[in-house]
């Protein structure tokens, strides 16, 4: 039986890359049109700069979201903080920066909203990278009533991650249900699951409830299939369609 949170601290509902497809993922625009439509919480997508700062990107590398090329994580913060993470994605949110961990805390923490950081390391960089956005969000969040949920598909990040901040409450991100996921969930000390919504059903729910876990699950953005997962009794559901589903208060 795992220790789990005994009380959960997370909205229910939770914006995918802050704002989904609506803004340029991982950036604070995207943070803002997600707040625009009631949400509350947000889940982004974490890695480290060559010199180690934590900052906001979903890919390994910089062509999809930002006029430059190559591996992200071998470029310095000086570099990566003046590079156009918005132009790609609409002319309107052209110059939107990459924004660092440190200021989606600020904007997160003076707003009151959650916020689910999911470790997306470049590869070779596993535990390294849990080690560092945990040290982080732990200074960040020091002394706050809800701690930032800590997420990976990579144990050895979440590993990392508990190493250098125990305290902060860990999830494994699953996108097929491996051979040994749950024995590693409970072995990392994590509080909750988040599969893809495909796995999700009242066998697995009763499996992670039943062990203390919560159920969360990405990213679904059809209503029906919103609807089958609350019937199930989800403990969270993370998505892009902020503009149709969920919060709006
Ligand atoms: O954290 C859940 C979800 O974001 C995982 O998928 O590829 O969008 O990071 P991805
Ligand atoms: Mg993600």
């Amino acid at each position: 039986m795992n220790g789990g949170m005994k009380t959960w601290p997370y909205p229910l509902w939770i914006a995918h890359r802050g704002a989904g497809k609506l803004a340029p993922e991982n950036t604070l625009a995207a943070f803002r049109v997600g707040a625009g439509f009631g949400y509350r919480a947000f889940e982004c997508d974490v890695k480290l700069s060559a010199d180690g700062v934590p900052f906001l990107l979903h890919d390994d590398t910089l062509e999809r979201t930002t006029p430059a090329r190559g591996v992200a994580g071998d470029r310095a913060w000086a570099e990566l903080s003046r590079l156009d993470a918005g132009g790609w994605h609409s002319p309107l949110h052209a110059g939107e920066p990459l924004p660092s961990l440190n200021a989606i805390a600020a904007y997160c923490l003076r707003n009151d909203f959650a916020l689910n950081i999911e470790i997306k390391p470049t590869p070779g960089q596993e535990e390294r990278t849990g080690e560092v956005v945990a040290r982080e969000a732990a200074r960040l969040w020091a002394g706050q009533a809800v701690p930032p949920l800590l997420s990976s598909f990579r144990p050895e990040s979440l590993r990392g991650a508990r190493g250098s901040a125990a305290e902060l409450p860990r999830a494994l991100l699953l996108d097929t249900l491996w051979d040994g996921w749950f024995e590693a969930a409970q072995g990392l000390g994590c509080v909750a699951v988040v599969t893809n919504h495909r796995l999700m059903d009242a066998p697995l729910i009763g499996r992670l409830h039943g062990a203390g876990l919560r159920a969360l699950v990405y990213t679904v953005n059809d209503a029906t299939e919103a609807q089958r997962l609350l019937s199930l009794g989800i403990d969270g559901i993370i998505t892009d369609a902020v503009d149709k589903l969920g919060p709006t208060a």
